[in-house]
């Protein structure tokens, strides 16, 4: 490598971003939080348990961006988030406040359905409630720092 290659400002930006995006292998980066997709399908509750054992949960959703790019992380899946319901309320399994963005596919699951207690993000990026289990998903994980 040449010293004019060195010296090269792209150089520096890559290294800058390497250090300002702290996410660990298998993890993307975005708007400092760390998400992953885990591609094989099983239950929200086993989905959540391997979130919070890496040290995250699964993902709540705070705003449109947010939700776009999880969308795209999961390209094309079904996918189980942290939206869950243990009574009357939705809650985030991250125990952030659930109330604030949503995108619904169905606007009357904003009350959580009997029987639906869990919230996945379709290809669409809307918000579908679903039993937990039934069929199995994938599932994107959150860690923010
Ligand atoms: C980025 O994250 C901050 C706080 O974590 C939030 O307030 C802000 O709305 C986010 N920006 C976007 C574009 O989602």
């Amino acid at each position: 490598m040449s010293f004019l290659e060195l010296s090269s400002p792209a150089i520096y930006k890559t290294l800058i971003i390497a250090v300002a995006t702290a996410c660990e292998w298998g993890w993307e980066e975005h708007n400092g939080s760390c998400y992953r997709l885990q591609s094989s399908t099983s239950t929200w509750t086993i989905h959540n348990f391997e979130c919070v054992y890496e040290g995250g949960a699964l993902a709540s959703i705070k705003g449109e961006e947010e939700n776009e790019f999880i969308r795209r992380l999961a390209r094309g899946r079904n996918a189980y988030i942290g939206g869950a319901s243990f009574g009357y309320n939705w809650e985030w399994a991250d125990h952030s406040s659930f109330y604030g963005y949503s995108n619904w596919a169905d606007q009357a699951d904003s009350y959580p359905p009997r029987g639906r207690p869990c919230i996945s993000i379709n290809s669409y990026g809307q918000w579908e409630a679903h039993c937990c289990a039934n069929p199995p998903r994938a599932a994107i994980c959150v860690r923010r720092w």
